[in-house]
């Protein structure tokens, strides 16, 4: 980090520029009855004051179903609902605009947890079905049963740039929006909707994103209409930079799930049944939450063969902002629930949780179809669990523990090793598509441009790097284009881990288009001067800056020369390259198919510490096993690694969201909301990479890595179960997810209280 990128809110206020905030509703839930803003409009300095009434276009959006607004019209449904969009000069006078606009709402009762949602029979959509063989009668006959429930919470994305957006008018009636985005595509239509102009006349473009996390797919869209609304009506560029503590409290979040498990099983721990309903708290908007809520329950199996199984889900609405994509995008949740009933078992039998895991892993022979039908090929699962498993220690640090929690009055530990076989692909079939720009200027530079967003994960470099070696050049002659929906359209969102296997692979097609036609057009400059032989145009390499005779290597021309020479002839220096990746095939009603491309497979192993008088957790030691194919950037390919998992840290143990009983995000800043630090590093933290990866399915063989190190970190809460489960089973059997120090101590704690009313777990 050299502090040297400049970030949208960076960039020095053009002439003219005006500030755009907005005025959110006070309640959860309410109608609005007046909104006056005649006090307000006469504050100097206070520009415009918008309300839904001044929406030229579209007042509805949304990627699945259309029901956001931008501005409130009928009804609020969340605290911060936009209400009143604020156009000024300065902050300060925004800010008394805020306190001088009138509101007369009247407050309807919220519902804000999924109990209450269920209660009152608030959802979104249908119930969603997977299912395969008779869960009912396998349960019925298998030889033990287990029924329990789990609650996860959900989570901040805490990216360090807050949503922004920078508008600017142009000519007959067109807009140019610098917004921080996963997604400009996305942004374009519904600034184009909002304003009621065609998306030709929008123009979106991203050069980086200060963190996104998930937080950036959907919902960058909000504040690049606002201010895309105030420019269009100024006619002067317009700026909206949400403060953290708004963004923390008014966008959405991870997804918070609950579930209910019936597990049937053998005795060697071998499930024969699983039936599984989750519940998802979506807040107030549909958002993407059906294709999250899908994806909890593609991978509720995680890497385990379940024969016989049904899983439902269901969305409840709620008067919260709308939860949205976050880093696993509902995997996470589906795993946590799998490996928590794992651990269940393995207590209930008394067996070793990795002994449980591995038998039940999916095979490579057989036992290998998901309850969906796809075929878990090219599986690693068995070879990563024993790989690891030995180079961990696995066997001989879980004798320690036992004989350390034997001995030790104030502290218990655990050990503990989860998979993940997260799946690559957007679950969405049209999504998986991307396309390119290649040019190549008369000095040999070569300019790449794509759909795919930079957060920090590192796309650009990867894209630069995929570019320079299809084209043979060095790494410093490319450079990426700031991402922009006039370059590239109908582009994805860059997520679902899949930035790079698409926008790399619509790239490397440029590249190969561009590189056939050069070849064609150097064979012939590169003849043999002896006896004028041309070479085969496939015979021609790219590589080191140089085009060269691969048979008579001595015969070459620089790439720098050639370009000239080939602009001179005139032949096309520029390609535009498109992908779409083969095989994905879903039927919804079904619930059949090939959902994924291919699956990223890894295992962590986690020891915890918890202190048995105060509740907190360290985490000791942490080893990550992964198969990331062949990776293009392995420097990179760490950072999401350990970036990832410590997220998901995150989100296991100290992250929590506390809500006031009238909907009020309470923990609203780093004060009251724990992220992990550098002092949260697990103490020995080992990250390895599996070799010779027999991977062949995707792009240069490397496979996707951004969000599936997350998943890896259940690991940690799970040994933090079993650390619980040496203090009494009942303490274990009550762990909900986060474990947060408070969790921890109160399980514990009850457990000493009430030991004989939980002598036994539910069976
Ligand atoms: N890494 C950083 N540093 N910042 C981010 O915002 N987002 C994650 C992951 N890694 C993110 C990140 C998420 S949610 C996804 S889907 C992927 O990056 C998206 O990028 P990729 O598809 O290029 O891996
Ligand atoms: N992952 C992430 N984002 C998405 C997906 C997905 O599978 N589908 C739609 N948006
Ligand atoms: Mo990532 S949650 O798919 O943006």
């Amino acid at each position: 980090m050299s502090g040297r990128s400049i970030f949208l809110n960076d960039v020095p206020p053009a002439r003219n520029e005006l500030l755009v905030d907005f005025l959110g509703s006070p309640v959860a839930h309410g109608r609005i009855k007046s909104v006056d803003l005649s006090a307000a409009s006469k504050i100097p300095g206070v520009v415009a004051l918008f309300t839904h009434l001044d929406i030229p276009g579209h007042k509805y959006f949304g990627s699945i179903l259309k029901d956001e607004h931008l501005l409130a019209d009928e009804t609020v449904d969340h605290i911060g609902d936009p209400i009143v969009l604020i156009v000024a000069e300065t902050r300060l006078a925004i800010e008394s605009a805020r306190k001088t606009v009138r509101l007369d709402i009247e407050e309807l009762p919220p519902i804000l947890s999924i109990d209450d949602a269920v209660a009152a029979g608030s959802f979104i959509g249908e119930q969603m079905v997977i299912e395969r063989g008779d869960v009912l009668a396998a349960l019925n006959q298998s030889e033990h049963r287990l029924d329990g429930s789990l609650s996860t919470g959900g989570q901040e994305h805490f990216y360090f740039e807050s949503q922004t957006a920078i508008a600017e008018p142009g000519e007959s009636g067109r807009m140019t929006i610098h917004s921080s985005t996963q997604h400009p595509s996305e942004a374009q239509q519904i600034v184009a909707d909002i304003l009621g102009i065609p998306f030709n006349h929008v123009v979106v473009i991203c050069k980086r994103m200060g963190g996104a996390f998930g937080g950036k797919e959907t919902q960058a869209a909000v504040p690049a209409a606002m201010a895309a609304l105030a420019a269009i009506k100024t006619h002067r560029p317009c700026r909206i930079a949400l403060s953290k503590d708004h963004d923390m409290r008014y966008t959405g979040k991870r997804h918070p799930f609950q579930s209910r498990w019936s597990v049937g099983f053998d005795s060697s721990g071998l499930i024969t049944a699983l039936s599984l309903e989750l519940l998802a708290n979506a807040g107030c908007t549909c958002d993407v939450s059906p294709s999250i809520l899908e994806r909890a329950m593609f991978h509720s199996d995680n890497a385990y063969y379940l024969p016989n199984f049904r899983v439902t889900g269901r969305l409840c609405r709620t008067n919260l902002p709308s939860n949205t994509a976050f880093r696993g995008f509902g995997g996470p949740q589906g795993v946590a629930n799998i490996e928590n009933i794992i651990e269940e078992i393995a207590l209930y039998l008394g067996k070793d949780a990795l002994d449980v895991r591995q038998i039940n892993c999916y095979g490579i022979d057989d036992r290998n179809t998901t309850p969906y039908g796809q075929r878990v090929e090219n599986n690693n699962l068995p070879r990563l669990f024993s790989q690891l498993r030995q180079s961990s220690e696995y066997d001989r640090r879980q004798r320690e523990v036992e004989k350390f929690n034997a001995a030790s009055p104030t502290k218990v530990r655990g050990l503990s090793m989860t998979p993940v076989n997260f799946g690559i692909a957007f679950t969405s079939k049209k999504l998986n598509q991307a396309n390119a720009l290649v040019n190549i200027y008369t000095d040999g530079s070569v300019m790449v441009a794509t759909g795919g967003t930079e957060m920090g994960q590192g796309l650009y470099t990867r894209i630069r790097q995929i570019v320079a070696d299809e084209l043979g050049i060095e790494f410093g002659d490319v450079i990426v284009a700031p991402t922009s929906t006039d370059k590239n359209n109908n582009t994805s969102p860059t997520a679902a881990s899949s930035g790079t296997d698409l926008n790399g692979a619509a790239a490397v097609d440029a590249c190969r288009t561009l590189r056939e036609r050069l070849a064609e057009f150097a064979a012939p400059l590169l003849a043999d001067p002896k006896t004028g032989l041309v070479p085969l145009p496939e015979q021609l390499r790219f590589e080191n800056g140089l085009v060269c005779d691969s048979v008579q290597p001595e015969q070459f021309i620089t790439f720098r020369e050639l370009a000239i020479r080939a602009y001179q002839e005139r032949v096309d220096l520029g390609e535009r390259g498109y992908y779409a990746t083969p095989g994905i095939e879903y039927n919804r009603s079904t619930g059949r198919g090939n959902p994924f491309s291919y699956f990223t497979q890894g295992v962590a192993v986690s020891e915890v510490e918890i202190d048995r008088f105060t509740g907190q957790l360290k985490v000791r030691r942490v080893d990550v096993l992964i198969d990331a194919g062949q990776c293009i950037n392995p420097g990179i390919d760490r950072g999401q690694l350990s970036g990832g998992f410590m997220q998901g840290l995150g989100w296991v143990t100290t992250e929590e969201l506390k809500y006031s009983s009238r909907g009020e995000l309470l923990s609203n800043s780093p004060t009251t909301y724990k992220i992990p630090n550098i002092g949260d590093l697990p103490e020995v933290f080992n990250l390895e990479f599996l070799e010779n990866s027999a991977s062949s399915v995707n792009l240069l063989r490397s496979k996707a890595l951004g969000e599936p190190p997350l998943l890896l970190a259940v690991s940690v809460w799970t040994a933090a179960k079993q650390a619980l489960s040496f203090v009494s089973p009942a303490a274990a059997n009550r762990l909900s997810l986060p474990a947060t120090g408070e969790t921890l101590l109160l399980a514990m704690e009850q457990t000493k209280i009430c030991s004989a009313s939980h002598a036994g777990i539910q069976v």
